[in-house]
């Protein structure tokens, strides 16, 4: 029997084989193809593609994500979907992350600091001898764990000459690698990572205005890439919402207000869904995504970029796809944990189902 598969993909004619057990995903990072992407557990939908002809299994996490899709659209989810079959299959390329090879490397820890009472800055530089690291605005990285586990991380900053990297990160309780970064990382710790990651990357092809949504550290990436399309000294209006509980945890507020004075398009609206923190600071209240449709209700001539919590990226991906935004300008990385936990948590789900 046949256990090695060839992936087409019509639309532009690249095509790319998986060996057994691949998932598509992997495979097509292996010929050097870049499918988009984000948590690799099968969450947060921005893996979906079409298949146009041929079958898949789904053997590691349930395709979670495709919930609620017609199976008439024929959706899969690259990250879990192993080919059983030769497969065409329709899905969007992101060739602008193809050029920059990742690569596992050991960095020191050269700075920590506290941004917010559960939000830690790190700052990592390559290890001694060790080359210096390449990646586009918006992409992240993985914290190489004992096991095989790996926790990833959005690099905060665009490209420094030295290579150095900045990370947000928040304490997630009982989240055992930010409790130790929280609790125990120190400045001249060695960690080891791979990187670059993801495909949450500016998108320069378009003249369209642009509206960027972050919830709490999902400022990171953001950051990043609006600091690059500034650094550009792009003419498109940039909107630029950031949502969090409270004041303290909109931990870099001076700096995006600084944006608005150096690019004369872009605005600033910080949102707090605390009520009585959003009356003491004056600020906006309510969820981040309900204030992007308040002032955006028709989303049909923008691109968007979201990155943050799952159930904030979930509700954008459906809102502003029905406030006719083009689901394939929507561009987002979800926070979601890491694969290894997300399978624990669903192993452990159906066992108490089997069990009942
Ligand atoms: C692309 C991407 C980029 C990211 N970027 C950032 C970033 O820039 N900044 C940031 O702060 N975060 C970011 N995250 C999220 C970050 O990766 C997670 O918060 C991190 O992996 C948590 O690791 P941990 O080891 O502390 O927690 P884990 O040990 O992985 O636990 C996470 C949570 O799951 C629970 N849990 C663990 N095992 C089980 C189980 N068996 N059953 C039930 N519950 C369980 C824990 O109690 C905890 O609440 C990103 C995620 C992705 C996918
Ligand atoms: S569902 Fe595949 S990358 Fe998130």
């Amino acid at each position: 029997m046949r256990n090695v598969f060839t992936v087409t993909i019509p639309s532009t004619g690249r095509h790319f084989t998986a060996a057994p057990g691949e998932t598509v995903l992997e495979a097509a990072q292996r010929a050097g193809i870049a499918l988009p992407y984000s948590c690799r557990s099968g969450v947060c939908g921005s893996c979906k593609a079409t298949l146009l002809e041929g079958r898949c299994t789904y053997p590691r996490n349930p395709p979670l994500a495709l919930s609620g899709t017609p199976p008439a659209q024929h959706a899969i989810l690259l990250c879990q979907a192993v080919p059983a079959s030769d497969l065409r299959i329709e899905a969007r390329e992101v060739t602008s992350v193809e050029d920059i090879a990742r690569r596992q490397l050991d960095v020191v820890v050269s700075r920590k600091w506290t941004l917010a009472p559960d939000v830690v800055g790190v700052a990592l530089r390559p290890a001694p001898g060790q080359a210096r690291l390449a990646w586009l605005p918006g992409q992240y990285l993985d914290v190489l764990l004992d096991e095989g586990r790996r926790r990833p991380f959005s690099i905060a900053n665009h490209p420094q000459a030295d290579g150095a990297v900045e990370l947000h990160v928040r304490h997630v309780a009982g989240g055992g690698f930010t409790s130790w970064v929280a609790e125990v990382l120190k400045e001249g710790d060695r960690l080891r990572i791979e990187a670059p990651l993801g495909t949450f990357v500016p998108r320069e092809d378009s003249e369209r205005p642009m509206i960027f949504m972050a919830g709490g550290t999902g400022f990171a990436p953001v950051k990043a890439i609006v600091e690059h399309f500034i650094a550009l000294g792009t003419r498109r209006p940039m909107h630029v919402y950031w949502g969090a509980r409270s004041m303290a945890d909109l931990y870099l507020r001076g700096l995006a207000e600084g944006w608005t004075r150096q690019a004369h398009e872009l605005s600033f609206q910080p949102v707090l869904s605390d009520p009585e923190q959003a009356a003491i600071g004056g600020l906006r209240m309510g969820l981040v995504h309900e204030a992007v449709l308040a002032d955006h209700p028709d989303l049909s001539g923008f691109d968007v970029y979201m990155s943050g919590p799952p159930a904030m990226i979930d509700a954008g991906r459906k809102l502003f796809v029905e406030a006719g935004l083009p689901e394939d300008r929507l561009y987002y990385d979800s926070f979601d944990y890491a694969p290894d936990v997300l399978a624990q948590i669903i192993g452990a789900r159906a066992g108490i189902a089997s069990a009942l």
